[in-house]
């Protein structure tokens, strides 16, 4: 059964390029980003993981730890990761998981059968600090990832488990958010005193308030 937001997100033990390692030991209370590929020394993949490289001060600004998984083994990661510093200008800086008997990733539901049998599809878990699955995006083989999409999620999540707000289409780190249904508009200057727009008696903005 696919993991649902809100359920806890299981723990495993695996192989990876930076030796074995206990999921939960690993992600140690803070933000988590798993994710699967479909195979090492693939175009779109190879481009994904070093974007994730590259984005590494942005994933520990935001006390997110990133790992990538696929059913490859860890001698095939470790080649890979030489291709894949040299042609995307970086240092792979985060674990590969190498899940060749598919553990974790029928644990967490990776491979699709409609789209390959045996590959894992582009899964992305984002996982809160309390273990729970706050995120989950599955995209096809063909089509890579945006991770400033994944940072801007990361950004949303973390804003909105600390004020009572909710981000609205396109938001960026840095505008206005939406006051929640739940707080009424003559409670919004004690909770909200940098100001409120109300646009609709439902639609009422605020700027960020941690900004
Ligand atoms: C890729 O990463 O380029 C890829 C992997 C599987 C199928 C198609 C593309």
């Amino acid at each position: 059964m696919s993991l649902k937001l809100g359920d806890i997100a299981p723990n495993f033990q695996a192989k990876t390029t930076i030796g074995d390692i206990d999921f939960y030991e690993y992600i140690d209370g803070k933000w988590a980003v798993l994710y699967s590929h479909p195979s090492d020394y693939t175009p779109v993949c190879t481009t994904e993981l070093g974007r994730t490289a590259q984005l590494k001060s942005e994933f520990d600004k935001r006390n997110t730890k990133v790992l990538a998984l696929s059913v490859d083994s860890v001698e095939d990661h470790h080649g890979w990761v030489k291709d894949i510093n040299e042609t995307q200008n970086t240092e792979v800086n985060f674990p590969i998981i190498a899940d060749e008997d598919r553990r974790v990733a029928e644990l967490y539901d990776m491979i699709h059968p409609n789209a390959s049998a045996t590959a894992t599809v582009r899964s992305v878990f984002v996982i809160g600090p309390d273990k729970k699955v706050r995120l989950t995006l599955t995209y096809p083989a063909s089509t890579g990832r945006n991770f400033n999409e994944i940072l801007r999620v990361i950004d949303s999540l973390q804003l909105t488990e600390d004020y009572q707000v909710a981000t609205p289409a396109d938001w960026e780190d840095g505008q206005d958010v939406i006051v929640v249904p739940a707080i009424k508009t003559e409670d919004i200057p004690a909770k909200f005193p940098k100001g409120h727009k109300e646009i609709k008696p439902y639609l009422r903005t605020t700027p960020q308030p941690n900004r």
